[in-house]
């Protein structure tokens, strides 16, 4: 499990498990390890920062974990999302462009009810994706998850880029079950973002162990979990505060 600053961009916030290594000068992209991006962005501290406060009334909390959601699917997108190239006539001159390649599939999947908020602006951020939702419930006695809803496509075309959108990594249970089901219907690992608006050891250490290669793109990194599940500080049940429940 690694926690590092793959470009100056982003940085370490904090080593997910006390086994972790970091400095390591391997590229993102050659699979191996988990790699955990917490982006050392000012407005990303002041989103996380909002959504931790409990004085935060709902709609504020929606938005910010919609704001907090877009500034991290675009450090998750960087060197991610392939482009074409071609030339176009500006009114000026004709000049070299670079845009999105329509043809790679890109997959979002928010894992309900609270991934819904940190989702919110993923289809105007990009493009051309499609958006399959996940629907998990964790048993308060057991926090064993169950599936309620899978709106995944039987068939996922191979290498479609998949995105992952669960705001609390927290004991892991859910989010391991969620990749499980794209895993099972073809995705490995490499193709896959999580990410969260707040993430715990245990989480991370679950994923680390299970999903070589797979990033995780997070707000911020707690110390801890309690004996409920909770992430501590953390900011309470996010779907809870997501819809005034
Ligand atoms: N889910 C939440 O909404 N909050 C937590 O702290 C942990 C899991």
């Amino acid at each position: 499990l690694l926690v590092r600053r793959p470009r100056p961009s982003l940085a370490v916030a904090r080593a997910a498990s006390p086994d972790a290594a970091t400095g390591s000068s391997r590229s993102p992209a050659s699979g191996g390890q988990m790699l955990v991006f917490v982006p050392p962005h000012p407005l990303i501290k002041h989103w996380v920062s909002v959504l931790r406060n409990e004085q935060t009334p709902c709609a504020v909390f929606r938005s910010a974990m919609a704001e907090l959601g877009r500034l991290l699917i675009y450090e998750a997108c960087r060197d991610w999302l392939p482009t074409i190239t071609g030339e176009i006539q500006t009114p000026v001159a004709v000049s070299s462009v670079e845009f999105i390649d329509p043809r790679e599939p890109v997959m979002v999947v928010p894992i309900l009810r609270a991934g819904l908020a940190l989702a919110e602006n993923a289809s105007s951020i990009l493009p051309a994706t499609k958006t399959y939702h996940l629907g998990l419930r964790r048993d308060e006695e057991t926090l064993q998850p169950s599936v309620y809803l899978n709106n995944l496509p039987e068939k996922i075309p191979e290498g479609t880029r998949v995105l992952v959108i669960d705001p609390m990594l927290a004991t892991g249970g859910t989010i391991v079950a969620a990749i499980d089901l794209l895993v099972d219907r073809g995705v490995t690992s490499k193709q896959i973002k999580v990410v969260s608006a707040v993430a715990a050891p245990p989480a991370l250490q679950k994923l680390s162990n299970k999903f070589p290669g797979l990033h995780v793109y997070a707000g911020m990194i707690d110390s801890e979990v309690d004996e409920r599940g909770y992430i501590v500080p953390g900011l309470g049940d996010a779907g809870d505060r997501s819809f005034n429940t």
